[in-house]
């Protein structure tokens, strides 16, 4: 049988030689497949992008592989599969890379560069001579810290493979153990026809979350800033995590610690603002007018008890008010009415500015409160002081680290790294506002980051903890986290203390927590490192901050400490370059055709052309079914069914008497609720098998529980099993129908056009009267045409005909193994029918556990169900209603005889 289905299958690659070659225009380079996989293990995200490329030509030719990833992630990998053979990338000090580098493209070889494009991300390229009709494949991997921000945690995923990629998936799984608060997709790719291609989820556990986004081919092409090179945009993937206990989150694993603090307890500190504003020529047009439209909103924003401070430069500096005033209603209309008056013209003196805004501060000393100074310049200095260096020695002894300085450079003919300095020489950060439609914007979005302060002067101590990362922070604001990791590098230590103190409004507030160090946190085992390497991250990326503001020795010590670390893990910084080099005596490659070309003789192969060991027309398990109960709500969750949250009572046999007590009954199957007396209509679907299945062995009419999306919790309702399911038919030809069997489905045929797909968790038979393709769970391979794409995956099966993908996913179930089928994308057909061919249902939620679903008010009740569209097979939350409530009709009108 094993060599059968190994000579099957060579056959199935050899007629999709065959058929594939003048079925479509082919691209001379083509990408077949491109993935993204991003893995969130407590806010540290590493994420792994794959692209195969083939060069379809038959000579060799230059295949460029570019990606674009957050500015503020590490590469930590990279791979290039030529032929069989890895080539890795190797992470090298800059300047002995350059040396490697230069080496490498005056041979003509590859080499990976980095560089720096909008305002988030960086563009990572490279390229590779690849032989003819041969292929590659680069895996790209990058690491990140994600930053809180205005409450929330935001990772991107940009895609923009440069051409329509039939097998184009993105993956994220996220794992945050106080749990998840709240999950939203967002970003251009979520725009128009694409917005039906996100799948999401959050665990009931809320500890973990799923998002996947499978668009067709045609649908690539249509997003916003989409076109015929197929996807260009971003995928913002944005949450928060819950916050039980005021005292943060402690972690520890393999030896490392991170500690997440942001208390939200807290009254907010009333604040001494002042706004530095550049008023220089260089300012004049857009960019004051900017300014005065996001002042305005700004100062609507201060609160009463807050005291602010206008000062304009340019030559001159000019204060609105010699003394910082309290922001009342007044006050703030006569400071709107400065702001819009302001024009620009002259030079820069910063210089002055600044040390009038910190005396200005200095003045005005009050009790419990936190002083910022926000400096705003589109410019260099260019009166006044002028050297930046004595500007910032000026700066730094004027302020003496009493409050931040926080810094904004408007445009590009900012000295950026003059303002950065002094920024973080002043416990502050320096941001870049970019010239663009929306810079009010971006000023506003940065004053609302520090817009409530919440504590100051915060010191977090870990005793037992070593080379831990900043431990002390000027200020805290709401909406944002301090993040501390370290080593614990006493073996012997039980327990992991922490302990913060800060200044509050008013009082000096304690925070303490403890942990075991033994604490295993629930990661999978290849994250087990993950916060060693979230330490070194971090660890990184402040000594590259710090060293900014360093000199000499301390400058040099740091850099190299930050270079000794980004070279152990392999990170791609600012001090390293990766180096992929393919080795000189390998610069020959031989052309030579793909190991699945072997041709069979023809005789051969007629003779073996393939039949599925069922038929189609296979009789299923049907039998007299009632329509099914909502499940009884409040079952503990241990107790409920083997793989189903609840089995309902069947109508046939024992079991039918079974319930009558009125009490949960354990069965084989599952659990077995009674029914309740009121009596059910009984829906006959088909009473063929009746007399041929004697009633003593009928199984229990168990049911499987299906899930519609739908905010703001989905809705599920339980489906009878035995029966042959319409799942999903619209106009254009396509028809998905599957048996569903005791756990899932068991079999699923498509018909598309003329062809057909018959699938079952043995194996899956394409066949087009032309060509007959099989595929085998876990062997990787794919078949596409001109009508229909499918790629065999290891534990998927994805499908794409026209404007509709279907994902089939197998689940393995010791032993039982079933299929679920996800529609992951559907066209706007308006008359799509099928259990599946709901995307989502809209729905109110009314007093006393009731719901209106289209004009009808129906009972639901709180429940669960495994949500089967995710590999990981998550248990999720759901509003369980009655299947007519959820699909708006009678099973019958969802069965079919045939599949
Ligand atoms: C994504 O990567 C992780 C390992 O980092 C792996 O466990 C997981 O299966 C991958 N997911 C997919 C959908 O490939
Ligand atoms: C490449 O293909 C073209 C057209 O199919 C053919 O004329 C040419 O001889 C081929 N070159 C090689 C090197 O096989
Ligand atoms: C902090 O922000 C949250 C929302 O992000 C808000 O509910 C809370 O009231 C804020 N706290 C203070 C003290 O302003
Ligand atoms: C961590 O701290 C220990 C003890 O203080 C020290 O020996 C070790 O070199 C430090 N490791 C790093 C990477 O800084
Ligand atoms: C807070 O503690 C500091 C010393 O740690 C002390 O000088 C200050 O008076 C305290 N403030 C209040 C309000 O208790």
């Amino acid at each position: 049988m094993e060599r059968a289905t190994i000579i099957i299958t060579f056959i199935g690659s050899l007629l999709l030689c065959i058929t594939s070659v003048p079925a479509k225009k082919e691209r001379e380079v083509d990408i077949y497949s491109f993935h993204i996989n991003s893995t969130v293990n407590s806010r540290y995200a590493i994420t792994l992008i794959t692209s195969r490329v083939a060069n379809r030509l038959n000579e060799s030719k230059e295949i460029h592989f570019q990606v674009k990833i957050p500015k503020n992630a590490f590469i930590s990998k990279f791979r290039m599969i030529i032929e069989g053979k890895t080539y890795d990338g190797v992470v090298k000090q800059k300047e002995e890379a350059q040396r490697q580098y230069s080496q490498a493209v005056s041979r003509g070889e590859s080499a990976g560069i980095v560089s720096s494009v909008g305002r988030t991300l960086e563009e990572f390229k490279t390229s590779v001579t690849v032989a003819a009709l041969s292929k590659v494949t680069f895996e790209l991997t990058y690491e990140e810290l994600l930053r809180r921000r205005l409450g929330k945690y935001k990772l991107q995923i940009n895609a923009q493979p440069m051409q329509p990629v039939a097998d184009f998936k993105i993956n994220v799984y996220i794992n945050e153990q106080p749990g998840i608060s709240f999950l939203e997709v967002n970003g251009e790719l979520k725009t128009q026809e694409l917005s039906s291609a996100v799948t999401s989820a959050i665990a009931a556990s809320t500890r973990e979350a799923w998002v996947n986004f499978y668009p067709t081919l045609e649908q690539q092409t249509k997003c916003e800033g989409c076109g015929k090179n197929g996807l260009n945009g971003d995928l913002f993937i944005e949450y928060d995590v819950k916050r039980p206990k005021q005292n943060g989150e402690l972690q520890a694993l393999n030896g490392y610690f991170v500690h997440y603090f942001a208390p939200t307890d807290i009254q907010k500190i009333p604040k001494n603002v002042v706004f530095l504003i550049d008023r220089s020529g260089s300012m004049r047009g857009k960019k004051i007018q900017q300014t005065q439209l996001a002042m305005q909103k700004i100062l609507g924003d201060l609160a009463e008890d807050d005291y602010f401070g206008l000062i304009t430069f340019d030559s001159y500096v000019h204060a609105w008010n010699p003394e910082l005033l309290q922001a009342t209603e007044t006050n703030l209309q006569k400071a709107k009415s400065f702001v819009e008056a302001i024009q620009a013209q002259g030079g820069t003196n910063i210089n002055q500015a600044v040390l009038n805004g910190v005396e200005m501060i200095k003045s005005h000393p009050r009790q419990g409160s936190a002083s910022i100074l926000i400096l705003l310049t589109d410019g260099d200095p260019t009166s006044g002081e002028t050297n930046t260096e004595r500007i910032q020695a000026n700066v730094k002894a004027a302020i003496g680290g009493k409050f931040p300085l926080y810094c904004l450079g408007f445009g590009f003919d900012v000295n950026f790294g003059f303002l950065e300095k002094m920024a973080l020489e002043n416990d502050g950060v320096a941001r870049r506002i970019y010239e663009d439609s929306d810079a009010d914007l971006q000023l506003q979005g940065f004053y609302e980051e520090v817009a409530t302060p919440l504590l100051t002067d915060v010191q977090l101590k870990y005793p037992g903890g070593a080379n831990l990362t900043q431990t002390s922070f000027r200020q805290y604001y709401n909406g944002s986290e301090i993040v501390v990791a370290g080593q614990i590098t006493d073996n012997s230590l039980e327990t992991l203390q922490t302990e913060v103190i800060a200044i509050s409004k008013n009082t000096n507030v304690t925070y303490q927590d403890t942990i075991s160090t033994k604490d295993i946190t629930d990661v999978l085992p290849q994250h087990e490192n993950f916060i060693q390497r979230l330490w070194a991250y971090l660890t990184v990326k402040q000594l590259l901050e710090k060293e900014v503001a360093l000199k000499g020795n301390e400058k040099e010590a740091a850099q190299k400490k930050a270079l000794d670390l980004s070279l152990k893990y392999e990170f791609v910084t600012p001090l390293t370059s990766m180096v992929v080099t393919k080795p000189q005596e390998e610069e020959t490659q031989i052309a030579h055709k793909p190991k699945e070309g072997v041709e069979l003789p023809k005789k051969l192969l007629k003779h073996m052309a393939y039949h599925p060991p069922w038929s189609v027309g296979m009789s299923g398990s049907s039998f007299l079914a009632q329509a099914v109960q909502p499940g009884i709500p409040g079952l503990p969750e241990g107790r409920q069914g083997r793989r189903w949250p609840l089995v309902t009572q069947s109508l046939i046999g024992e079991r039918g008497q079974a319930g009558r007590e009125g009490k949960p009954v354990p069965s084989a199957a599952g659990y077995m609720i009674p029914l309740p007396h009121r009596p059910m209509p009984a829906i006959i679907i088909q009473n063929r098998l009746q007399t041929e299945t004697p009633p003593t062995t009928t199984p229990a009419v168990s049911v499987v529980r299906f899930l519609i999306s739908a905010q703001p919790k989905q809705i599920c309702y339980d489906t009878p099993v035995g029966h042959k399911l319409r799942l999903f038919w619209d106009n254009s030809d396509i028809s998905i129908n599957g048996q569903l069997s005791d756990n899932g489905f068991t079999l699923v045929a498509i018909h598309y056009k003329t062809a057909k797909l018959l699938v079952s968790p043995a194996e899956s038979v394409y066949s087009d009267g032309e060509n007959s393709v099989k595929f085998v769970w876990g062997q990787p391979s794919s078949h596409e045409s001109e009508n229909i794409a499918i790629f065999q995956r290891s534990n998927e099966l994805d499908i794409t005909m026209g404007s509709v993908r279907v994902v089939l996913l197998i689940h393995r179930n010791s032993g039982d193994d079933f299929l679920w089928p996800v529609v992951q994308q559907q066209g706007k057909d308006p008359n799509i029918r099928g259990i599946l061919g709901k995307a989502d249902l809209q729905y109110e939620e009314l007093p006393g556990s009731k719901l209106k679903i289209k004009d009808q008010e129906v009972e639901a009740f709180q429940s669960s169900a495994i949500d089967y569209r995710f590999s990981a097979a998550p248990r999720v939350n759901c509003w369980l209603v009655p299947f007519q409530s959820a699909l708006q009709g009678e099973l019958s009108d969802f069965t079919v005889s045939q599949l």
